[in-house]
């Protein structure tokens, strides 16, 4: 059965190499891409009063996919800013609203980085692992990419292939 899922895209920049790692994986399962620049997401705060797009988009995301897709470049060895502030945000239904962030257990999660090196320092997994694991979802796994000269090379591309495989199957 094919899932319905999302590429939730966390770049400073829209266009940039994350967006065409991402697009390649768009191509690979037909998942739509939502970029997070394009919306207004505010830092959380504690009296939740954010008047901005995460509320509604969030329940978009959660009331219309079953896989979600975090891509995200590598920024100082860790998610992007942007990324990160959505996820803090998630907290704003673990506050209120419960039945809403509850809405992504059973989930599934996985995740795309996109840095500069080939390598990945240990560790990077490690948030979006527990925050699935917190969140009741199915972590799926993450794949590490780069791109060089401006293109994706074969190796990019094979993990790429694969990926989609995995996020296709069920
Ligand atoms: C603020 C900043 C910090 C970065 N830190 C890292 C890093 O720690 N490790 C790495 O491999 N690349 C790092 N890079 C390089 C980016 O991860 C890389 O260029 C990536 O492809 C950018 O994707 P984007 O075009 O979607 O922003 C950094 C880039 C920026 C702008």
């Amino acid at each position: 059965m094919k899932t319905k899922g999302v590429i939730i895209l966390g770049s400073a920049r829209s266009k940039g190499n994350t967006h065409t790692i991402v697009s390649k994986l768009q191509e690979k399962t037909g998942f739509d891409i939502v970029d997070l620049k394009t919306y207004q997401i505010n830092h959380f705060a504690y009296d939740l009063n954010n008047e901005d797009d995460f509320n509604a988009l969030f329940k978009e995301l959660t009331a219309n996919y079953e896989t979600f897709v975090f891509a995200t470049p590598i920024y100082w060895y860790t998610m992007s800013g942007v990324m990160k502030v959505f996820f803090d945000r998630i907290s704003d239904f673990l506050f209120e609203e419960k039945e809403i962030g509850r809405r992504l257990r059973q989930k599934r999660m996985g995740v795309v980085s996109c840095g500069s090196d080939q390598e990945i320092k240990k560790g990077f997994k490690m948030p979006f692992v527990e925050s699935a694991n917190y969140l009741g979802m199915e972590y799926i796994g993450h794949i590490h990419t780069w791109i060089e000269d401006k293109k994706i090379t074969e190796d990019v591309q094979q993990r790429i292939t694969n990926f989609a495989n995995q996020l296709m199957e069920k």
